[in-house]
C-alpha cells in the first residue's frame, strides 16, 4: 500500500515537472535567446552595457518614455561618479515655486526623478498617434522574458507579409502583439556615437538597451543573485553533515 502511495506520488511530480517544462518552452519558444551578463545563478550586470544602455536611453527613448521610478543618483550604481551623476541631473529643468511664490523652474538635482517626456498621458497620446509610450522603469519584468522581449522589439522592424494589413500610422513588427505597432523604428545604425568607442548595431543598441532596462527593473539582482548562492552553500553543507550524523546514528543502532 505504502509502495503504490509512493509511486502515484514521483508520477505526478514527473508530470508536473513535464508539464511546466513544456509550458515554459511554449511561450517563450518565438523569441530569439540572446546572452546577457545577468543570467545564471552567477549572472552580475556588465557595467560597460549598462552605460551604454542609459545613452540610448537618454538620447533615443527618452524623447517618448518616461522612467519614473529611477532617480539621477540611482546611475551611481551602474558607475557614474557623484559629480557625472550631478552634471547629467543638471541638463534638465523641473518646475518649482520661486521666493514670490510665481512658477518657475530650476535645475534637477541627483535626488529629482528622471524627467517625464510629456506632461501627461493625453498630451503623451497626442504626440504619438493615440498610442500610448509606456513608462519603462518595470519593462522588463512586465514582459515574459523581458530582456529578450525587448530586443526582439528593437530588432523586429520588418516589411509587413503579403496581405498583412497594416492599420495608418503603424508599423510592423514581428514580436509586438498583433505585429502592427504605433512606435516608429526607434533605433538605426549609428543612432548614438558611444563614448566608449562601441559601434553602434541596431542590434548592440538594443542588447544595451534592454541590459539596461533589465537594471532598471531590478537593480538589486546581483544581491539577490548572491544570497541564492550562499543559501545553496549552506544548504549542501547541512545535507552533507545530516548525511554523517544519519551514518553514525545508523551504525549505532545496528550495533545492538
Ligand atoms: C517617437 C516615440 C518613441 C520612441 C523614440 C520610442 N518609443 Fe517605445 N513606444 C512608443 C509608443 C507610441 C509605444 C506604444 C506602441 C503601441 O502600443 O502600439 C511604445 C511602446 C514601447 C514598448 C512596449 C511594447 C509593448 O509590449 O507594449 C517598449 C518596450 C518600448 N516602446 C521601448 C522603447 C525603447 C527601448 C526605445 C528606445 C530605444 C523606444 N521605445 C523609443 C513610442 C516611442
Amino acid at each position: 500500500m505504502k509502495m503504490r502511495a509512493l509511486k502515484i506520488g514521483a508520477a505526478a511530480l514527473f508530470t508536473l515537472g513535464l508539464g511546466s517544462g513544456a509550458a515554459i518552452g511554449a511561450t517563450s519558444g518565438h523569441l530569439e535567446q540572446q546572452e546577457w551578463s545577468f543570467s545564471g545563478a552567477f549572472g552580475t550586470f556588465d557595467r560597460a552595457a549598462l552605460q551604454r544602455g542609459f545613452q540610448v536611453y537618454k538620447e533615443v527613448c527618452a524623447s517618448c518614455h518616461s522612467m519614473k521610478f529611477l532617480s539621477y543618483r540611482n546611475l551611481q550604481d551602474i558607475g557614474f561618479s557623484e559629480a557625472e551623476v550631478k552634471a547629467i541631473a543638471a541638463q534638465y529643468e523641473v518646475p518649482t515655486i520661486d521666493d514670490n511664490g510665481d512658477e518657475t523652474t530650476r535645475k534637477a538635482l541627483p535626488s529629482d526623478r528622471f524627467h517625464s517626456p510629456f506632461a501627461n498621458e493625453n498630451a503623451a497620446r497626442a504626440a504619438n498617434g493615440g498610442a500610448l509610450p509606456p513608462d519603462l522603469s518595470l519593462m522588463a519584468k512586465a514582459r515574459h522574458d523581458g530582456p529578450n522581449y525587448i530586443y526582439g522589439l528593437m530588432t523586429g522592424y520588418h516589411e509587413a507579409p503579403a496581405g498583412f494589413v497594416l492599420p495608418a500610422g503603424k508599423e510592423y513588427n514581428a514580436v509586438f502583439a498583433g505585429n502592427a505597432i504605433g512606435m516608429p523604428k526607434p533605433l538605426n545604425d549609428d543612432q548614438v556615437t558611444y563614448a566608449d568607442g562601441t559601434p553602434a548595431t541596431v542590434s548592440q543598441m538594443a542588447h544595451d538597451v534592454a541590459t539596461f532596462l533589465m537594471w532598471a527593473a531590478e537593480p538589486k539582482l546581483e544581491d539577490r543573485k548572491r544570497a541564492g548562492v550562499k543559501v545553496m552553500g549552506f544548504l549542501g553543507i547541512l545535507t552533507i553533515f545530516s548525511f554523517l550524523t544519519y551514518r553514525k546514528v545508523r551504525k549505532q543502532v545496528q550495533g545492538h
